[in-house]
């Protein structure tokens, strides 16, 4: 969907898919604050852009000198009106453009899923020591775990993406992880939707025991690809 499209939309021929992509109790949002919304939505989708382009040329640099890919796969995804309407109501804040740059970290989010956890800090390390790439925060759920047994490395950064008429600094979350915490992640994302309370906690407990076990494997395969590099 593009700004002509959602033009011909908001102009009353196709009110309903208005409604798909803006909350419904956002009152009287005026037709000129969805257009910035979807001038926010390209902000943040170059700005993921920028950022894998980075991640990507690091990846491949790696891949040309020492043969080998510190990255596995990449993810992105963009906030929705929708979730950003409610995550501003959450924070108290009211429903604008300006309000959600300046307070949420989240509408651009790059997940980097890595093969073992040393790869991790590399490419966090090199991501931060670029110019243009400002660390806003870091969360290192790998060496302090959440209670659940989440781990990953959570870093919020600022990067420019340049327009037509200026530069914007905007706010990416990037989190990084192997392989097996996302298998974890994905699915100890999936008890948070379950509303059996008694069952919850047989699964969380048994989850926190998978992500232990998990834990264990990432820093043993860790060890025996460090010790197959050094015989050669
Ligand atoms: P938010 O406002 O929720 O983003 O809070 P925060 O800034 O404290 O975020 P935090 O760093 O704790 O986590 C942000 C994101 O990490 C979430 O949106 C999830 O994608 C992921 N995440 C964090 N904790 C968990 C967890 O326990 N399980 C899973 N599956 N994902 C998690
Ligand atoms: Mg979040």
């Amino acid at each position: 969907m593009n700004i002509s499209d959602i033009k011909k939309s908001i102009d009353g021929t196709e009110l309903a898919t208005v409604k798909h992509f803006f909350p419904e109790d956002t009152g009287e949002l005026l037709v000129e604050e969805m257009y910035k919304f979807i001038e926010l939505d390209h902000l943040y989708e170059s700005a993921i852009r920028e950022v894998k382009t980075k991640l990507e040329i690091l990846d491949s640099e790696f891949r040309t000198k020492y043969s080998y890919n510190p990255i596995h796969h990449i993810e992105d995804r963009l906030k929705s009106p929708k979730s950003i309407f409610g995550k501003l109501r959450r924070k108290e804040k009211s429903f604008s453009v300006e309000q959600a740059k300046a307070n949420l970290y989240d509408i651009a989010g790059v997940r980097v899923i890595c093969n073992y956890i040393d790869d991790i800090y590399t490419v966090a390390d090199l991501l931060i020591a670029q110019d243009d790439v400002k660390l806003v925060k870091c969360k290192d759920y790998i060496r302090q775990p959440k209670p659940n047994g989440y781990r990953s490395l959570h870093l919020v950064i600022q990067t420019p993406v340049y327009l037509s008429e200026a530069k914007e600094e905007v706010f990416v979350e990037v989190q990084i992880r192997t392989i097996a915490m996302d298998f974890w992640a994905s699915l100890e994302h999936e008890l948070k939707y379950k509303a059996d309370t008694s069952v919850s906690a047989d699964l969380a407990d048994r989850l926190k025991l998978c992500a232990d076990t998990i834990a264990a494997t990432d820093a043993e395969m860790q060890d025996i690809y460090k010790t197959l590099k050094e015989i050669g």
